[in-house]
């Protein structure tokens, strides 16, 4: 049964535009026989979602984790608006532009270890789908072909829509269980948060590391998967197990990177490096679609042969876009020169205090704060439709799933605006 609250009566005129019909437009994971319309927005600036009908939400969700800066930053825009006077785009093969090939170098000196290799492309899904290409093909060209083309991924990942990716998904508990039998099978296990789960994870490693090429985690929350956390200790024990057996480790940042977790890579906390590492959402601070698959010399290593066949065959169309790169540029200055960290800290500090009292309402089954990402879970199902037309009317873009309500605002959030996230909450949890 899906926990419900009280209907509640819209005071504002709720026009729709006319262009918002769903004749011609197929919605990101809707049923669209049941569907109400999606809430129009005219323009977005700092934390503030402007609706057609004039009225402003706050925005708890930083649209999908990707605007760490709010929006329209002035310098990103800046940046972005020169770009397009000069380039929009131009191919990346046989030909180079500076926003990439400065991007990639700053990357390098961000990321730890000698994570130093940047493939770019322009979506998260495919980032994975290029770290695993990556993972298999670095095998290969050592000479185990048919061998090692296998997957370790955990319950409750969530590392993409593309076929490769839906495969190293929860195949159970995730939204692309439609798919079983038709995905290759991958293993995918408990996360090793408890002494007898990791020696669990390191015999199967042990009997199984001959088929398999690389384990993948989304690194401190697992994110579309339900918020689920787990501590820095179970990624260095990772790093040791994939150590031992001979196995690959990548990093799937998509969601964690770029201060979410509070450093500007989840890995950091756990001063584990990864062989390979994916970058996309807050890269371009929310601006332009672009990701990045990070690889450590061991990795690129294997590519550098006289055989041609032993180079990676990939390369997006949209690969390295350079609006995009100049929009990841600036976005990086701007961790340099604006406090995003102490943002986050102070966020994570608030969310503590601001949802600690949710654990006393009703049906709620855990609170937990990791860095700036705030998580209720209920002890069901929620209705995500209801809840998410009393935020709007609360004046809030706060847009829960499965049994979860979650706030990850832009990181550059002031305190009264998350006291009205956090209040918008607690007052759906007692209005029903
Ligand atoms: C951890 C993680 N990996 C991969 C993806 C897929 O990224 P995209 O939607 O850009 O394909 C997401 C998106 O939410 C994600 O959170």
């Amino acid at each position: 049964m899906l926990l419900q609250i009280k209907p509640i009566i819209p005071s504002v005129d709720m026009r729709t535009p006319d262009w918002l019909t769903l004749d011609h437009v197929w919605l990101p994971y809707t049923q669209m026989k049941t569907t109400e319309l999606p809430v129009p927005v005219v323009s977005a600036q700092g934390v503030r979602l402007k609706l057609a009908d004039g009225r402003e939400l706050i925005d708890g969700v930083a649209s999908w984790w990707t605007a760490c800066h709010g929006y329209a930053h002035p310098h990103i825009l800046k940046c972005v608006a020169e770009q397009l006077e000069k380039m929009p785009h131009v191919m990346f093969g046989g030909l180079a532009h500076e926003p990439a090939y400065r991007l990639a170098a700053r990357l390098a000196a961000l990321l730890p270890g000698d994570l130093n290799h940047v493939f770019f492309s322009e979506s998260g899904s495919v980032s994975v789908e290029v770290a695993l290409k990556m993972a298999v093909q670095f095998w290969r060209n050592q000479g185990q072909r048919e061998r090692r083309t296998k997957f370790v991924s955990f319950r409750n990942a969530y590392h993409g829509d593309t076929f490769a990716t839906m495969a190293v998904c929860d195949p159970e508990e995730g939204m692309h269980k439609l798919f079983r039998g038709v995905l290759p099978e991958q293993f995918v296990l408990e996360i090793p948060d408890t002494a007898e789960k990791r020696a669990q994870l390191d015999r199967f490693l042990n009997e199984n590391k001959n088929q398999i090429a690389a384990v993948i985690i989304e690194p401190l929350i697992q994110g579309a998967g339900g918020m689920k956390f787990h501590d820095p200790v179970v990624l260095r024990d990772l790093r040791i197990l994939c150590d031992r057996h001979g196995l690959l480790l990548i990093f799937d940042e998509i969601f964690t990177a770029f201060g979410r977790t509070g450093t500007l890579f989840a890995c950091e906390r756990a001063a584990v490096v990864p062989d390979i590492i994916c970058l996309s959402k807050a890269l371009t601070g929310g601006t332009m679609p672009l990701a990045a698959t990070v690889t450590t010399s061991k990795i690129f290593d294997a590519f550098l042969s006289d055989d041609s066949e032993a180079a990676l065959m990939h390369g997006p169309t949209y690969m390295a876009y350079p609006l995009g790169c100049a929009a990841a540029n600036a976005s990086l200055d701007l961790f340099a020169s604006e406090p995003r960290l102490a943002q986050a800290a102070a966020i994570e500090t608030q969310l503590r205090e601001e949802l600690a009292p949710c654990r006393r309402a009703p049906g709620v089954a855990d609170v937990r704060v990791r860095g700036a990402v705030g998580v209720v879970q209920m002890d069901r199902p929620v209705d995500a439709t209801a809840l998410r037309a009393h935020f709007v009317e609360k004046g809030v873009w706060i847009k829960p799933f499965g049994d979860i309500l979650y706030l990850t605002p832009p990181l550059i959030i002031e305190p009264s605006d998350l006291s009205a996230l956090t209040s918008a909450v607690h007052d759906v949890l007692h209005t029903r």
